[in-house]
């Protein structure tokens, strides 16, 4: 497995680009199996997960190509209903293929995702949705079975005790563009990556209103056809570029940074005193070389507020603040595992249920760390770039799973570091 050998204290200058979103084209690649003809799909991320993706969809039976660089041509003509558990395990996004193999075969076998080191992830909401629209949905043998022949639009209500569900809106969306009637979605998820799949299948000739908005009205149609599209930018990314230039002092023009995605997060930092600068609708200037960060009180919320995936980044800025930060998880409460890591490089951070009581400012040192998944993987980046030394994080294959060229990326900006190949 390889890992990232960083040093901490160079400061980042330059400019970045953020690449397409990982959690649109995860969805997006599943869509392309509701029509038998080709799609198209730019400005698609170069990261593993997206890359499993293509080989599920294809797997499925769908043609897949990788014509250049962030284009892919998925033509599904002909595609099973058996999502075996060898693919689905691998990647708990493949179970967006229960919408549309729903949608297109009236039938779906999809294999139950195992376990997540972020914490339980059910998918009670998808198969509720499904059974609102009039599909028999069992479990057995691990697998969620669909018989979708009584399919019709409904009302659905997909709320649960954490707010809606990003992948069950999204699956709930395209079973129900194929679903003759109307069906209405109540507290739907309103992530933009869920709006542009929803662009996406508008495309390819589904009738949606309200994509984006926690109603969402989708009115069948009898068939879809082929479409391209072009992924928006990944609003965690750009999210994760701000915290590493605030973290390393540096000063960074942030292009592909969409200021109307990233609301929740710009006001957390404009309460910390985070120098930013919103240049154009589409990139943010941070200058950081005199830093003084205020400690702040953050809750994750569904979208619009503060969102899960930039928690463990939140926190690992805050080791630079000046106080004690209170950060509260209400997505995954268990979605800490970067905190005893941070701690051996000499952060003060104590757990209090869903809570990360932050006290600073630390001085990191730089140590051997262990990456435990993605998000995590960011922030013990932001705090090797904060850190005196070297830091080792291992495992780093977590981070390709969701960061394009990260390593390049962070070179280029003046980051001194060096991925080591099969480090363990
Ligand atoms: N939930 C239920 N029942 C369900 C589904 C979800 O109770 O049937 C709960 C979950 O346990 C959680 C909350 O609802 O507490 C939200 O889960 P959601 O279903 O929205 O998560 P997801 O669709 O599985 C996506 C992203 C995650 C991101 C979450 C929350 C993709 C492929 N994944 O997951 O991204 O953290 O939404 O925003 O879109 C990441 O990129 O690092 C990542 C984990």
């Amino acid at each position: 497995m390889d890992s990232l050998l960083i040093k901490g204290g160079s400061k980042l200058e330059g400019e970045v680009s953020v690449a397409g979103a990982k959690n649109a084209c995860l969805p997006i690649f599943a869509a392309t199996l509701l029509t038998d003809q080709k799609c198209v799909l730019k400005n698609v991320p170069d990261l593993s997960d997206v890359r499993f993706m293509a080989e599920i969809v294809a797997a499925m039976g769908a043609e897949v190509s990788n014509p250049s660089k962030g284009v892919w041509e998925i033509e599904a003509k002909k595609i099973s209903h058996i999502a075996p558990y060898e693919l689905v395990r691998k990647m708990r996004a493949s179970i967006c293929l229960l919408g549309p193999l729903t949608a297109r075969l009236r039938k779906a076998e999809v294999s139950l995702p195992g376990g997540c080191v972020i914490g339980a992830r059910p998918v009670d909401l998808h198969i509720k949705g499904l059974r609102a629209l009039g599909c028999k949905v069992e479990i057995e043998r691990g697998f969620i079975c669909v018989d979708a022949r009584k399919m019709r639009g409904s009302q659905v209500y997909l709320g649960g005790r954490f707010g809606s569900t990003v992948t069950g809106t999204a699956n709930i969306v395209m079973a129900a563009v194929l679903a003759p009637g109307t069906t209405v979605i109540e507290n739907a998820a309103c992530e933009p990556e869920v709006a542009d799949m929803c662009k996406m299948l508008s495309g390819m000739g589904a009738i949606i209103e309200g994509a984006g908005s926690p109603t969402v009205t989708i009115t069948g149609v009898p068939k879809l056809g082929g479409t391209e599209h072009t992924v928006l930018p990944d609003r965690i990314e750009a999210g994760t570029w701000i915290a590493m230039a605030a973290a390393a002092k540096g000063k960074v023009l942030i292009k592909g940074a969409l200021k109307k995605h990233l609301g929740s997060f710009l006001d957390i930092l404009e309460r910390a005193e985070c120098p930013f600068e919103i240049k154009s609708p589409t990139s943010i200037y941070v200058d950081a070389s005199n830093i003084k960060l205020k400690p702040v009180e953050c809750t994750t919320l569904p979208y619009p507020g503060f969102p899960t995936d930039l928690q463990a980044q939140l926190g690992a800025l805050m080791t630079q603040a000046d106080g004690i930060s209170v950060i509260t998880e209400r997505i995954y409460p268990e979605r800490y595992m970067y905190v005893p890591e941070l701690c051996r490089m000499g952060a003060n951070i104590v757990r209090e249920g869903p809570s990360a009581i932050i006290s600073g400012k630390s001085k990191l040192s730089g140590a051997p760390v262990m990456a435990s998944d993605l998000r995590a993987s960011a922030a013990l980046i932001i705090a090797a770039l904060a850190a005196k030394g070297d830091t080792l994080v291992s495992r780093i294959y977590h981070l390709d799973r969701g960061y394009d060229s990260i390593d390049k990326k962070l070179a280029a900006l003046g980051a001194k570091v060096e991925r080591i190949k099969n480090a363990d």
